[in-house]
């Protein structure tokens, strides 16, 4: 039996800690599937496609990873899918609580789906999409928190929002 794995996120834009969970749940599992979320009620720093390219790009390297989106409840789509996991990261202390609600709530509505945690590498740890986002739009140097090819994307989103 192949095991598939579904990642999903907001990956608005995807950090290299978004990258190192990737990496590691592809040494795990036969197949994952890195899946943007799509949120039509909130406003985006950048668009799903741009988010699905990047991650193209960035996961390019990784034979058994596969870029998807998906709208509505998560748990749908992940049986759908196929899949027998869903796969998220874990930072620090502070992502626990979310991450504890939102896998019981999974499991509540599909108890045969397991959400599985990978701890992000000790130096990707402080790394989120809303402090590059932050970085990036005040004008910082964001280079060493994203893979290369989202670093493009950011340069291209922050020259059109500034000129
Ligand atoms: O990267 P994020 O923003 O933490 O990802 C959140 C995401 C997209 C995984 C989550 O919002 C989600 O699963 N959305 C789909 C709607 C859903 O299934 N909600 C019920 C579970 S809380």
């Amino acid at each position: 039996m192949r095991r598939l794995a579904v990642y999903p996120g907001s990956f608005d834009p995807p950090t290299l800690g978004h990258l190192d969970v990737v990496e590691r749940a592809a040494r795990l599992f036969d197949e994952v599937i890195v899946a943007v979320g799509v949120n039509r009620s909130k406003a985006s720093f950048m668009t799903v496609d741009d988010r699905q390219a990047s991650l193209r790009e960035a996961c390019a390297h990784l034979d058994n990873v596969q870029v998807a989106s998906f709208e509505g409840l998560l748990i749908e789509y992940a049986t759908r899918a196929g899949a027998t996991a869903i796969v998220r990261g874990l930072r620090a202390t502070a992502d626990f609580e979310y991450e504890f609600q939102m896998a019981m709530v999974n499991r509540r509505l599909r108890p045969e789906v397991e959400t599985v945690f990978f701890m992000t590498h000790w130096e990707k740890s402080y790394v989120s999409s809303s402090i590059v986002r932050e970085v990036a739009l005040l004008g910082g140097d964001y280079s060493g928190l994203v893979p290369d090819a989202v670093g493009e994307r950011i340069a291209a989103i922050v020259r059109a929002r500034t000129s």
